[in-house]
């Protein structure tokens, strides 16, 4: 299915890795000129060279123009690193929120800084980058605003109750904004991932085999076992959710929470 997105301008967050690079990943397989942001200049600039490579495939298979991969080196959670972005691309047609999950813990140990830093990455910036954004999507007639957030905000972790919290604060306010950018020809939706294969969840079960004292693979098969696809999911796989979500036949689905995790959650 052609997605219509040739010519469209994308920025994507948290993008030199996983969820974030694999949604640009997409974007570019569909010709979208994609500006990624992350923190760390050595692992975005060789995902930058990355996409152009596959872009620059693509439009000659395509037979049309390459429109470019850009990075943007900041902390998208700061407004310094947002007025960067800003300043060097006050238009795009695509935004996709993203940045790193909260730390787990119990929150007897959370003070008012961490609340605040959780809010920051997970709800405040989204909203901000959002608000930067918006009026002119609608003033275009065309956009699509896609945020990852996570499986949580249906199905809460007791020890992520800084994601819980934060993603509840994101869902809660785009589900009332996006009832007024729909008219104008902007969506916006949340991506829900549950388990998928990404540095972060590596990560995640490095520290559980650690602190459980067990070995790695154990800890995976047993979280597999009890997983109804067996598997955890591909990024590849949320990548090409979002691009069917930016895409131009995908103008009536609006102010959803489109669950990405194999069956995990007990629900319909
Ligand atoms: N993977 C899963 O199964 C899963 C499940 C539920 C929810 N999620 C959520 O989905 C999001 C992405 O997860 P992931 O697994 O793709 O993580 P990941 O593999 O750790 O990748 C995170 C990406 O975001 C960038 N990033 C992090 N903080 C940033 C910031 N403040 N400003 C700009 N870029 C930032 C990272 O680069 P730098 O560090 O260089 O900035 C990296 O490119 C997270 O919020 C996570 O909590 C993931």
């Amino acid at each position: 299915m052609d997605l219509g997105l040739y010519g469209k301008k994308a920025l994507v967050c948290g993008a030199s890795q996983g969820l974030g690079f694999a949604c640009a990943q997409a974007l570019v397989l569909e010709g979208v000129e994609v500006v990624i942001a992350a923190r760390t200049l050595g692992p975005l600039k060789a995902a930058c060279d990355a996409l152009r490579e596959q872009q620059n495939m693509w439009a000659q298979k395509s037979g049309v123009h390459a429109l470019g991969v850009h990075l943007e080196c900041v902390d998208v959670t700061t407004a310094e690193g947002r007025a960067q972005i800003k300043a060097h691309h006050p238009e795009v047609d695509i935004l996709v929120t993203n940045a790193g999950g909260p730390p787990s813990g119990d929150f007897r140990n959370w003070q008012r800084a961490d609340w605040l830093a959780a809010l920051d990455a997970n709800m405040l910036s989204p909203i901000e980058l959002i608000k930067s954004y918006v009026d002119q999507m609608m003033d275009k007639g065309f956009g699509r605003i896609v945020n990852i957030t996570s499986s949580a905000v249906k199905s809460p972790l007791d020890a992520l109750g800084l994601s819980n919290g934060a993603r509840a604060g994101l869902t809660g306010f785009v589900a009332g904004l996006a009832r007024q950018t729909v008219a104008k020809g902007v969506t916006i939706n949340n991506l829900l991932p549950g388990t998928f294969e990404t540095d972060r969840l590596r990560s995640n079960f490095t520290h559980q085999a650690q602190v459980r004292g067990l070995p790695y693979d154990q800890v995976i098969k047993e979280r597999l076992s009890k997983h109804p696809a067996q598997r955890f999911g591909q990024p590849s796989e949320l990548g090409a959710a979002c691009a069917f979500l930016c895409g131009v036949h995908s103008g009536y689905i609006n102010g959803q929470n489109l669950l990405l995790d194999g069956g995990s959650f007990l629900g319909s």
